[in-house]
């Protein structure tokens, strides 16, 4: 093993498995993998790990909304995060859950060790909090709604007005009503644990921490200053870290009907993904050298552990985390890379209005998530900005930059080196290089440190200044004219050679940003493997077919990116969204009521398998998905219209909950809908863009 190797530990922050990605997240995740990647190709050991995190009250009371378990909820989104994750070529090496085994013994063993501590840094203290009499639960803030105190405003939530912007405890508001059943919470009292952030040597700690996180690290100037200003006189407020059953969380150890708050176990997570990837092998299949075990890797001074999150959980992970680690003797960060958020033309993403770019509705048009990474990658500096989803500015750096300069290059030059000189490159008498250096100066280097450093703007402003480089070069050499000019063959055949190389330099700054197309570029480059930064110095000899490595957006995909779905339906627990539940009103003759429509459980499924039936001359079997991992086997008379291979991948409406009838053929277990008038035909009904197995339909 070299000795000057980087062993890289990293994460993002973990998901809550309450509903698919948004755009913020997968911004985070682009923003994380380029940077992986990088190291990866500078020759760090990198370990990239996520989980989804699970626990909590909305994800309990969500599940129960729909009528499922939270473990049928989790797994449900959980299915869902690992394919965006992977059709955005995120390169986690590893993803977990924080309703984990691992997670629980770990998150048990952290308390233990801080409980255990003398001094100890665990408290007990009973506090007052509000319960709902009627669902026999402590409501979260988020749960309580009533009259702001401050300036009378209806309906505002348990923790801050929205018409005034203070904030307030829960107890404050006037008329309080439970957001769960409507009704009126009472006071009670209940045992809390709480972390003893206030205690001195917990501030001092902190203090030290959040000024130099590791040897030569430091916080962001703007993280810096915000933590500052909450360490403020070093008056931390303890932190309380239980919660009271039902929850869905991991039970506190010796404290019955205890759970840990879903925020002490969510960046332990970070820990236990990272103990699946060692225990289960795929460390050292990673990298054979790789022979410590997850507890001496963790706790090595020498593997550097970066966090990258939004800016709105910073107060957990540059306070309570590292407290965390520290005082249950572990290792602390070396550092957290704080992102802004992203808005779409410059309104917030918010995850319950689902306004913004829906990163399904993105791929399910057609869309390149490389056209997405690319300009991400073009917005993100090492700051906390926002940065904003402009479609006309994200139409412009993709066609005109990416294809229009990028692969043009390749597209330009490559036919001439096919048609007149077989594909193989000029020999190369060192002009080459004098070639590159006058045009490039210190780019390579300037890029290197640019995506190090998280500034990949700046990056890619470079790449493409050379890109334009390359290409007036081109131009002024004037090779269709070389072409018409035999003795101007050599010519000819420097200049375009030159080009290619230039291409294969940028498609290895590109690479992190790009790597579906510019392992296509390889290819096409006769390497047959992914670039890496050492190719910059290696000689090319022979080209293959140029195929083209990507199109351009085409407006009309934005257009129907950006056009208003309607007006999701509101699950029930849904605290945000939900007003005061009304009664089912009472059936008249000939109509039913909402309570009987609810009794039908509409769900999406995917189509995973079609096949005719032996026998049957109007049903196909259908295997369908609801997004539980329990396939379900369904016989429908849609044989005269469907031919099975088209079906297999489509998103259809079921009744979920029909009770499953034995025919000739085996047993069937449910429904799907399709629509026939008069004459033949069946159609199928199909939802917008967006839906995913599993989603109820009402
Ligand atoms: N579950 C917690 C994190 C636990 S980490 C131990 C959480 N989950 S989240 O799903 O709400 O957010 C995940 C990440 O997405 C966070 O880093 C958050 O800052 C980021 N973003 C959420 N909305 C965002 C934007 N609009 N823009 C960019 N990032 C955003 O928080
Ligand atoms: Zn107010």
């Amino acid at each position: 093993m070299p000795a000057a190797r980087r062993t890289l530990f990293v994460t993002t922050a973990l998901p809550y498995a309450n509903g698919p990605f948004h755009i913020g997240h997968i911004m985070e995740y682009i923003q994380a993998d380029i940077w992986v990647r990088f190291q990866r190709m500078r020759g760090a050991e990198v370990h990239f790990v996520c989980a989804d995190d699970t626990h909590g009250a909305p994800i309990m009371l969500k599940a129960e909304g729909e009528g499922i378990t939270p473990e049928q909820l989790i797994e449900r989104v959980g299915a869902s995060h690992r394919e965006d994750w992977a059709r955005y070529l995120i390169s986690f090496d590893t993803t977990h859950s924080t309703h984990s085994p691992e997670n629980t013994e770990l998150a048990q063993s952290i308390y233990r060790a801080l409980r255990d501590r003398t001094p100890s840094l665990i408290e007990s203290r009973t506090i007052e909090q509000f319960y709902d009499p009627v669902k026999g639960m402590f409501l979260p803030d988020r749960y309580i709604k009533g009259e702001c105190p401050k300036c009378g405003a209806k309906d505002q939530y348990g923790d801050a007005c929205e018409n005034c912007g203070s904030t307030y405890a829960p107890t404050d508001l006037r008329n309080p009503t439970s957001a769960i059943t409507g009704a009126t919470p009472e006071l009670r009292s209940s045992e809390h644990l709480f972390f003893r952030l206030s205690a001195p040597e917990v501030v001092a700690f902190l203090r030290r921490w959040t000024a130099t996180p590791a040897e030569g690290q430091s916080l962001q100037p703007e993280v810096y200053n915000k933590v500052r200003e909450w360490l403020g006189d070093g008056k931390l407020s303890d932190w309380d870290i239980s919660r009271d059953a039902p929850y869905f969380g991991i039970p506190v150890p010796d404290a019955k009907g205890k759970y840990f708050y879903v925020w002490l176990d969510a960046p332990i997570g970070y820990l236990a993904a990272l103990k699946k990837h060692f225990d289960s092998g795929a460390a050292r299949r990673a990298y054979p050298h790789e022979t410590r075990t997850f507890d001496e890797f963790l706790a090595d001074p020498s593997v550097e552990q970066y966090h990258f999150i939004g800016k709105d959980i910073v107060y957990f992970h540059t306070l309570f985390w590292p407290a965390t680690l520290h005082f249950s003797g572990r290792k602390t960060p070396t550092n957290v890379f704080v992102h802004g958020f992203i808005t779409a033309s410059g309104e917030k993403m918010s995850k319950s209005r689902g306004t913004g770019v829906s990163p399904q509705k993105y791929l399910a048009l057609g869309m390149n998530p490389e056209w997405l990474r690319y300009y991400i990658a073009a917005k993100l500096n090492d700051r906390v900005e926002d940065i904003d989803f402009n479609p006309d500015d994200f139409v412009a750096r993709v066609n005109s930059d990416l294809v229009g300069k990028y692969v043009n290059i390749a597209s330009r030059a490559a036919p001439f080196l096919s048609k007149h000189f077989d594909g193989h490159l000029a020999k190369d008498d060192g002009q080459r290089a004098r070639w590159w250096s006058t045009l490039a100066g210190d780019a390579a280097d300037d890029i290197g440190a640019a995506l190090d450093g998280r500034e990949f703007g700046k990056a890619i402003r470079r790449v493409m200044e050379l890109a334009d480089h390359i290409n007036r070069y081109f131009d002024e050499k004037q090779p269709w004219l070389l072409a018409k000019d035999p003795s101007q063959r050599d010519a000819l055949h420097r200049v375009c050679s030159d080009c290619i190389v230039g291409f294969r330099n940028l498609s290895v700054f590109l690479s992190p940003i790009l790597p579906a197309t510019t392992r296509k570029a390889a290819d096409f480059l006769g390497l047959g493997r992914p670039l890496g930064w050492a190719d910059l110095d290696a000689d090319l000899t022979r080209i293959g077919h140029y195929e083209h490595l990507m199109t351009r957006i085409d407006p009309k995909q934005i257009d129907a990116l950006l056009a208003p779905e309607p007006a999701p339906a509101s699950p029930a627990a849904s605290p945000r969204r939900r007003r005061g539940a009304p009664a089912a009103p009472v059936a008249p003759g000939g109509t039913i009521s909402i309570d009987d429509f609810a009794k039908v459980d509409l769900r999406i499924a995917r189509i995973v398998a079609a096949e005719h039936v032996d026998g049957a001359d109007k049903l196909l079997k259908l295997t369908l998905d609801l997004g539980d991992g329990r396939p379900r086997t369904v016989f429908a008379g849609i044989k005269s219209a469907y031919d099975p291979a088209t079906l297999v991948g489509r998103l259809t409406p079921m009744v979920a909950n029909l009770a499953p009838r034995k025919m000739k053929f085996g047993l069937s277990e449910g429904m799907i809908l399709a629509a026939s008038g008069e004459g033949p035909g069946i159609y199928l009904l199909a939802p917008d863009a967006g839906a995913e197995p599993g989603m109820r339909v009402k």
